[in-house]
């Protein structure tokens, strides 16, 4: 059985006062769901911040990127031995948004993927297509190449979760249908069973991402293949963050 995981990620958003106003709000709500595995992905410079903030909360500590090496000249990186003096436990790698305005590549998320569980920290993974990409009706392909080439060299799936995030839909307030979700989550999972065997497919949990809140999370969580979501705009207010993991209580 998969537990589904419901992380905000944060990205370029939240002072050290809003990031624990914004705990403080969330912990109640959330406090005692033990159905669903929530996370918070926040930027580098907030990630002691919100570890103190957290304390005696179920939440799950993430951050939003990390460099593949330990250490070096690197101007303005971090490493996963950096996170790992913070016990962060999940770090997003490859989101959309680093692929586009960062020039990372398959092979760059890569490398990060296999660092990332080499230093015990579990990646999660994102893909998805751009609307020109689903308008030229290569969706499958496209997001079939970025699991394969992402999980290059993975031998064991159990510490990796996979975001599938249209990037059309994010932060857009467009979602994908629940039906189109679940079925390139789908493709995702039989991906990986071709990639790492049957159980691998079983285990490994596929996020939706891409505009998911309140009002849409019950019908995308009720999908077979979905086990949670990326969640932007909605991680950065409480109430809302709360209602999308106690969406399954
Ligand atoms: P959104 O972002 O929920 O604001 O669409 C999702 C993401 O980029 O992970």
């Amino acid at each position: 059985m998969r537990k589904p995981i419901i992380a905000g990620n944060w990205k370029m958003n939240n002072t050290p006062a809003q990031a624990k106003e914004l705990l403080e709000g969330l912990k109640p709500l959330i406090a005692g769901n033990e159905a669903t595995e929530a996370a918070v992905c926040v930027p580098a410079i907030l990630i002691g911040t919100v570890k103190e903030a957290m304390e005696g909360s179920q939440i799950h500590l993430g951050a939003e990127n990390m460099h593949w090496e330990e250490k070096g000249a690197f101007t303005g990186e971090i490493s996963p031995v950096m996170l790992n003096a913070f016990d962060v436990e999940y770090v997003i790698i490859g989101h959309s948004e680093r692929r586009q305005y960062f020039a990372e590549t398959d092979e760059t998320v890569n490398k990060k993927v296999l660092s990332a569980l080499a230093h015990g920290l579990k990646p999660i993974m994102c893909v998805g297509e751009t609307l020109e990409q689903r308008e030229a009706g290569v969706t499958d392909e496209l997001v079939c190449g970025q699991v394969e080439k992402g999980l290059a060299g993975v031998e064991c799936i159990d510490n990796v979760v996979i975001a599938y995030e249209p990037v059309w839909a994010i932060g857009t307030g467009k979602t994908a249908t629940a039906d189109e979700a679940n079925r390139v989550c789908g493709i995702i999972r039989d991906k990986v069973g071709q990639m790492l065997g049957e159980e691998a497919a079983a285990k490994i949990r596929i996020q939706y991402g891409g505009s998911m809140n309140p009002k849409n999370v019950a019908e995308l969580m009720a999908q077979p293949n979905i086990d949670g979501g990326l969640i932007g705009g909605a991680a950065l207010k409480a109430e809302d963050f709360a209602a999308l993991v106690n969406n399954q209580r």
